[in-house]
C-alpha cells in the first residue's frame, strides 16, 4: 500500500486523513488500544469488509436523503445502546456523506460524544464531507439544519472503494471538486484521480485548520452551495449534491457578474471548468424562483440578509446580495 497521509491541524483534536489504494486495512491500527467495541454504520449497498480484531457489529442506514433524519438518530443511538456501546469504544462510518454526516451526528452526541472514524466510499465524501467535523441532519424546512461539529479520529479514503462508484456519485464529487477548482487548489483538470482527491483534501484540510467552526475562511467551502441546497429542498433531492452544486457554481458565477465582480470572460471560464468535468446542469425547468429565493433567506450563513459566496477580485468571499432582481434574472440566465 502506498498512501499519503494529511493531518489536519487542530491541536490536540488533530487527525489524519489517509489517502490511497487499499487503506481499509491499515483502519485497526487507527482504533486505540483501550476499545472494547466497534460500531460499524454502513449501508447494505456500501459492502465494504471492516476488520479492526475487536468485538465489532455493523448497523445499517436507510438509503437515501430522506434517512438523514433525526428519527434515523434516534433509531442508531438507541440500537447502540442495546448492543452495549460505551463511552470509550468507537464508531467507524463506511459511507457516502449520508452515512458520514448521520453516523458523526449520533457518535456526537452519544453518551455526550464517542468517538468516530469516518471511511468514506464516494468521492464526495473523500474530498469534502467526511473532512472537517459538520455533522448533521435535515428538517423538513432545510438541509442539515442540525448538526454539530465534531472532528473524527481518522479518515480513511480508499481510492479503491470508487471503482463501483455508479455515475451519478462520480458527477456529484466532481462537481465539488469544480468547487475547490475555483476556491484556490488550483487547475485541477487533467491531474489523474488520486492527486485530484488529494489536492482537495490538502485545501480543506488548511482552510478547517484555520477556521474550524467557520467564524469566516471556511464559508469559502460553501461555493455554490446557497442555491444547491435550496435546489435540492425544492426538488425534492431528485437532484444529487455535487450536481446541484455544479448548478449552483454557474448560478454564482452570473450574480458575481451581475455585480460587477466578474468579467464575461470569468462566467466564461466558470462555463469551461464545468463542461470539463462534464458537468453540463441548467437549472430544472420546474423550479419556481419565488420559492428559492425564500429558501435562500433560510440559508445558514444568511444571518443578516441573503448572503453568497461569490468570485471576485481577491479571489471567493462572502458577499451579501440585498438587489433580489439580481438574484431572480440570475435563476433564468442558467435556465
Ligand atoms: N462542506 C463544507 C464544510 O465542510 O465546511
Amino acid at each position: 500500500m502506498d498512501a499519503k497521509e494529511i493531518i489536519v491541524n487542530l491541536g490536540e483534536r488533530s487527525y489524519p486523513v489517509l489517502v490511497g489504494s487499499g487503506c481499509v486495512n491499515e483502519i485497526a491500527s487507527y482504533v486505540r488500544p483501550t476499545v472494547k467495541k466497534v460500531a460499524i454504520v454502513t449501508q447494505e449497498s456500501i459492502g465494504v469488509d471492516i476488520e479492526t480484531g475487536k468485538e465489532q457489529k455493523t448497523f445499517y442506514l436507510p438509503i437515501g436523503e430522506h434517512g438523514k433524519s433525526i428519527e434515523t438518530i434516534k433509531e442508531l443511538c438507541s440500537s447502540w445502546v442495546n448492543w452495549g456501546l460505551t463511552r470509550s469504544d468507537v464508531v467507524i462510518a463506511v459511507g457516502g456523506g449520508m452515512v458520514t454526516d448521520v453516523t458523526a451526528f449520533a457518535a456526537s452526541i452519544y453518551h455526550r460524544g464517542v468517538a468516530v472514524i469516518n471511511m468514506p466510499t464516494s468521492l464526495l465524501g473523500m474530498v469534502d464531507a467526511a473532512i472537517g467535523g459538520k455533522t448533521g441532519v435535515n428538517l423538513p424546512e432545510g438541509k442539515n439544519l442540525v448538526g454539530t461539529f465534531w472532528q473524527p479520529q481518522a479518515v480513511i479514503c480508499d481510492i479503491e472503494t470508487l471503482t463501483t462508484l455508479p455515475e451519478k456519485e462520480w458527477k456529484c464529487g466532481y462537481g465539488e471538486i469544480a468547487k475547490y477548482h475555483f476556491i484556490g487548489a488550483g487547475d485541477l483538470r487533467g491531474m489523474e484521480l488520486e492527486l485530484q482527491i488529494t489536492e482537495c483534501i490538502k485545501l480543506k484540510t488548511d482552510i478547517v485548520a484555520q477556521d474550524e467552526r467557520e467564524g469566516g475562511k471556511r464559508a469559502i467551502l460553501n461555493y455554490g452551495h446557497t442555491l444547491a441546497h435550496a435546489l435540492e429542498l425544492e426538488n425534492q433531492f431528485s437532484l444529487g449534491h455535487g450536481e446541484a452544486v455544479a448548478v449552483g457554481i454557474r448560478y454564482a458565477a452570473q450574480v458575481a457578474f451581475a455585480l460587477g465582480r466578474i468579467e464575461e470572460s470569468r462566467v466564461q471560464y466558470h462555463e469551461e471548468v464545468l463542461n470539463h468535468f462534464n458537468l453540463k446542469y441548467v437549472l430544472p425547468s420546474q423550479v419556481d424562483a419565488g420559492r428559492i429565493l425564500a429558501l435562500f433567506e433560510r440559508d445558514k450563513k444568511a444571518q443578516d440578509g441573503i448572503t453568497f459566496v461569490l468570485d471576485g477580485e481577491n479571489g471567493v468571499e462572502l458577499v451579501k446580495v440585498e438587489n433580489q432582481n439580481i438574484l431572480r434574472n440570475a435563476l433564468e440566465v442558467i435556465q
